[in-house]
């Protein structure tokens, strides 16, 4: 059968589609009923079904004689560490690791969060939550103790599992300190506090518990049996405003989804190594470097370390020459980065790449220049595809397993099997091909994606069904040629992606305004060639308030640093006299866009000062 004939019977025949995708995963109990309703009338897959990922992931592959295979090669750049867990040895530590949960009071249902640098300890960690029906919620290792702290405060954790250091590049970043400061912070406190003491770590402060003596148990849990809908992770990402939502994953329609996109999507299979070079902490580490690789029985690759710098723009080739890579995922970014140290791809030549059958990327828009020049590089099919933490899995894309269709350059691709996606104008109207319009996803959405918001149904529905009614909204603005691909040009609200990294300029907001000197500010995602955005503060003193520009900005460039993290990588602010705003007191964020990023634009016939965009421009150009 052709992609054609899958995708349109994904569509037209969802139940039947997807219940013969779920007898691809060892249920303990199968489920009965496909697709139903909950009390709120939200779509539930398999909602009777009963089984554990952790499972999946491990004993199963044991059973199925896999124990002797490598299960996951954690491969350290920073650390210049190698190290094997094959599947038995995996299974092994997550059980140990998962009865010392339980002996410190976590139960099913209990929630705990993990905050983590790149480590093996971390895959552990989620796994063993798994196993016991624990729910836990990564929080990435580059986001500040404040970030961290409402997280806490949402997610009520019983645990929360760390480790001493991260290691950026050249540097060390010590995570106990900031636990420590989140705690305080939160309201909530979690009755204990777990972490992997790595080498030449300090003492561990008073109260805390070492990772190893959790993990050196006796005993070993057993895997909990939940129900498909119970939740299996609660990942937190930017919303527009400055509270994070907390996206729900079920176990059931994750483990079927994930299953099929193994073998659909990324034409992987039990033999395959499997590598995504992302982090834990984002949705595509959770799918693709955990949970997808290991309930496909292949071999995943941990990396710890940057695409350049560690120690220089031929790190990937390494780890693909070292492991024999199949198949790998990255951000454009990660290739933009290389492209820069290494115009020419003389680092490629030192490493044997025949190995690597297939390059995805995803994360941000994979611009045609970056997609060229990796292609003319490594000669092989380079797939742009689209997705987002609130799908788990991929939207959009070339399904390589069904039928290697030609990318094109541009576009993120065709429907994925099961999403139904259109381009509505803000009507809610068809939009026709080539015309940008609101990306939206008919409902019910496939298996996989997001039940709800933790604790939080009515923002579900405010924040993504509300606006069409019977759609998912996603966000993100695109159109459609006449061949059925899709392009997707960018957020439609106000989030922004910084090297990959989902950000809130809201948040960012929210933050800029408590500064004391601040009437009113706006901050936008400005065009950056290396990470795709960067966020820029235009800024309203206040009346009277005496504060050089440089001042100011030194202040509020500390201040996100130290509320978000180094990663929102804001370094730019710009004192003008007034904001641009419509006759009705809305703020021209695109206008603004279009300014910083040096880009023509139509005046809006509602402004009500025209001439402030002369001086803003001139601001932004130091003009
Ligand atoms: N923990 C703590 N700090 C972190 C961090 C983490 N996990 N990740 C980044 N940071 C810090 C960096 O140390 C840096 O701090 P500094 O300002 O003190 O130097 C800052 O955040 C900005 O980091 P980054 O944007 O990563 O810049 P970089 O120069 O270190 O690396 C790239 C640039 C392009 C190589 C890097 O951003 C990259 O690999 N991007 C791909 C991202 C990706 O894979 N995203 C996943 C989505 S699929
Ligand atoms: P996150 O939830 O952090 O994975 O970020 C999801 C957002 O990243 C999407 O809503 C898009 O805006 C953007 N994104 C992810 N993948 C792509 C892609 N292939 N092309 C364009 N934008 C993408």
């Amino acid at each position: 059968m052709t992609y054609g004939e899958w995708y349109h019977r994904s569509i037209s025949h969802k139940e039947n589609f997807w219940e013969e995708q779920s007898r691809k995963i060892n249920w303990f109990k199968r489920p009965k009923t496909i697709l139903t309703k909950d009390k709120n009338g939200f779509y539930r897959w398999f909602s009777d079904g009963e089984l554990n990922t952790s499972y999946l992931c491990l004993d199963q592959q044991v059973e199925n004689g896999l124990g002797e295979k490598d299960a996951l090669i954690y491969h350290s750049a920073v650390t210049n560490t190698v190290k094997h867990f094959t599947y038995n040895e995996l299974l092994d530590q997550v059980s140990h690791f998962a009865f010392g949960l339980q002996k410190l009071g976590v139960a099913k249902s209990d929630t705990v969060v993990i905050y983590m640098p790149m480590v093996p300890e971390a895959v552990i960690a989620m796994l063993a939550c798994a196993r016991i029906g624990a729910i836990h919620s990564v929080v990435f290792g580059g986001f500040a103790p404040h970030e961290l702290a409402m997280r806490i405060d949402d997610a009520k954790p019983k645990v929360i599992i760390t480790a001493s250091y991260g290691i950026e590049i050249e540097k060390r970043i010590e995570y106990l300190p900031m636990v420590e400061r989140a705690i305080v912070e939160a309201t909530h406190k979690p009755d204990h506090v777990i972490s992997s003491q790595r080498p030449n770590s300090g003492e561990l402060p008073k109260g805390m518990i070492d990772f190893e003596l959790v993990l050196s148990q006796k005993e070993k849990a057993e895997c909990v049996p939940v129900n498909s809908t119970d939740p299996l992770y609660i990942l937190y990402t930017s919303g527009t405003t400055g509270k994070p939502k907390g996206i729900v994953r079920d176990n059931g329609g994750h483990a079927v989804a994930l299953k099929f996109s193994m073998k659909y999507i990324y034409d992987a299979s039990v033999d395959d190594v499997f590598w995504a070079a992302s982090d834990v902490g984002w949705v595509v580490g959770h799918s693709y470097i955990v949970y997808g690789p290991l309930i496909n029985g292949c071999t995943t690759v941990l990396y710890e370390g940057k695409p350049v710098r560690t120690p220089d723009a031929g790190a990937f080739w390494k780890v693909i020459n070292d492991h024999k890579v199949n198949i790998m995922f990255t951000a454009p970014t990660a290739i933009r980065a290389i492209r820069k140290e290494d115009q020419e791809g003389k680092l490629f030549g030192g490493y044997d790449l025949t190995s690597l059958r297939t390059l995805f990327l995803a994360g941000e828009r994979l611009d045609p220049a970056t997609y060229e020049w990796i292609t003319e590089k490594l000669n092989i099919p380079v797939i742009d595809h689209w997705w987002q933490t609130e799908s788990g899995w991929p939207m959009l894309g070339i399904m390589q397993g069904l039928e290697k269709l030609n990318p094109k350059s541009g576009s993120a691709g065709m429907p994925i099997c099961g999403y139904e996606i259109q381009i509505l104008t803000e009507e809610g109207a068809r939009q026709s091909p080539y015309k940008e319009g609101n990306v939206a996803i008919k409902l019910p959405l496939p298996p996989g994606c997001l039940n709800t918001l933790w604790n939080n149904d009515i923002r579900f529905v405010k924040g993504y069904l509300e606006h069409y009614p019977g759609y998912y909204v996603t966000g993100d603005g695109g159109y459609r040629d006449d061949d059925g691909y899709f392009y997707i040009m960018g957020r439609v609200d106000d989030v922004i992606n910084v090297a990959g990294h989902r950000l809130s300029t809201g948040e960012m907001e929210e933050l800029v305004a408590s500064n004391k000197a601040v009437a009113e500010c706006a901050v936008v995602g400005m065009a950056d060639e290396l990470r795709g955005q960067v966020p820029i503060a235009l800024v309203v003193l206040k009346d009277g308030v005496v504060i050089t520009d440089s001042e100011l900005e030194k202040e509020l460039v500390a201040l996100i640093r130290e509320k978000i993290g180094a990663v929102s990588y804001f370094k730019r602010s710009v004192v003008v006299k007034r904001l641009p705003k419509t006759r009705s007191g809305k703020i021209l964020r695109k206008v603004i866009r279009n300014i910083a990023d040096g880009e023509n634009f139509v005046v809006p016939s509602t402004i009500d000062d025209p001439a402030i965009l002369d001086e803003i421009k001139a601001k932004f150009f130091n003009q």
